[in-house]
């Protein structure tokens, strides 16, 4: 079973985008599809970007686990909120902060907005600056317009079966592009 990691982007006093992040987690679980684990970079609540890691002579132990934590996943699966049309500076402090570790990773990207776009201005810079790191961003997408009306507290959607049959075609891109990595020889 593939182990995805799922980044929780928004490290904002009373943010939304989690229960996005939380509905994938009990998906990805319940239909057994992969181990699950949320990175939430509210919990790590790093500084801003100084260096990359690689160049960092005394790595905080946290930026070591992090940077661990994507290296061993098979796939990962970005909940981003848009910004003016961006990508939260905590989502591109991380990204900034590794190299090797994207490289050829598979990342699927769920934008989010409280309005009813569904964030759908975040993708491209977010899929530009993960390009040009070298990760095998995924081609589907998973909008989530009007967050609070779409899912509770705890990541329950409102409408589960359309949710879910969204979900199933996001998530079978993400994981076709881990199963064909897996195959690839070198
Ligand atoms: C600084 C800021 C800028 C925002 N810019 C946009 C935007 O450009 N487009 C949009 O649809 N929503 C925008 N929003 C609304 C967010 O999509 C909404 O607050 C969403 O819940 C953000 O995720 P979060 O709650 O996890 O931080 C913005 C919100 C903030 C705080």
């Amino acid at each position: 079973m593939p182990h995805i990691s799922i980044i929780s982007s928004s490290v904002r006093a009373g943010r939304n985008s989690n229960r996005v992040a939380l509905y994938f987690k009990n998906y990805l679980e319940v239909n057994k599809l992969a181990t699950v684990e949320i990175i939430d970079l509210l919990i790590y609540n790093f500084p801003v970007f100084a260096e990359r890691l690689k160049f960092q002579k005394t790595p905080p132990p946290a930026v070591l686990e992090f940077a661990e934590k994507i290296k061993s996943s098979d796939g990962i699966l970005i909940v981003t909120p848009e910004y003016n049309g961006g990508y939260p500076a905590s989502l591109k402090n991380v990204v900034d902060l590794l190299y090797d570790e994207w490289h050829r990773k598979p990342v699927a990207i769920s934008t989010v907005s409280d309005g009813v776009f569904g964030g759908s201005q975040v993708i491209t810079s977010l899929q530009f600056s993960l390009w040009k790191i070298r990760a095998w961003t995924v081609p589907a997408t998973f909008p989530v317009p009007k967050v609070r009306d779409m899912f509770d507290e705890d990541g329950n959607p409102a409408d589960k079966p359309a949710t879910d049959k969204r979900a199933a075609n996001f998530i079978n891109e993400l994981l076709w592009c881990i199963e064909a990595k897996k195959r690839m020889t070198n």
